[in-house]
């Protein structure tokens, strides 16, 4: 007879809430957050271990269905990040993102999901040390509300 786990479908139980760290996928441009990601690393500053990184060519290419997605899979908060205005090497994929994160947060507000799990901030190759310090901050905001409500990996 096959040795069952917590994690076989079924015999499930939610870990306590006291166990639970914020989950956060992080979608980077390749050309600004993604090398600040590498910055920070390469400096050996310590950065959360909470953020899981997807590289895109530009913050422009992300779209809401990928945020939705992330959440739907039990993702705490998602975290898209690419560079400043003026910045894009793809002249005005950020400016799209720009505007469209706003739209998308309030979307999800509707649908009764906290509109701080989803966040859109400029960073630069250059700024590692902001970076971390972004990161270090949504963990502190993602912590006061709780998990994701489709993290169903903890109790509430
Ligand atoms: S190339 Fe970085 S946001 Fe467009």
């Amino acid at each position: 007879m096959a040795k069952t786990d917590e994690k076989t479908e079924g015999n499930y139980k939610p870990k306590p809430l006291e166990k639970w760290e914020p989950f956060i996928l992080g979608i980077f441009c390749n050309w600004c957050t993604y090398a600040g990601a590498d910055q920070a690393g390469t400096s050996r500053m310590q950065r959360p271990a909470n953020l899981r990184v997807m590289r895109v060519m530009c913050s422009g290419r992300v779209e809401p269905q990928w945020v939705m997605e992330a959440l739907k899979q039990g993702a705490d908060g998602v975290l898209i990040s690419g560079c400043h205005i003026g910045d894009c090497h793809y002249v005005e994929g950020n400016f799209k993102t720009a505007r469209r994160m706003p739209l998308l947060i309030k979307m999800l507000e509707q649908l009764g999901i906290h509109k701080d799990r989803v966040k859109f901030q400029f960073v630069s190759a250059s700024e590692g040390a902001e970076l971390t310090e972004i990161v270090d901050e949504f963990v502190a905001d993602l912590k006061k509300i709780g998990p994701g409500p489709f993290n169903k990996k903890f109790k509430k």
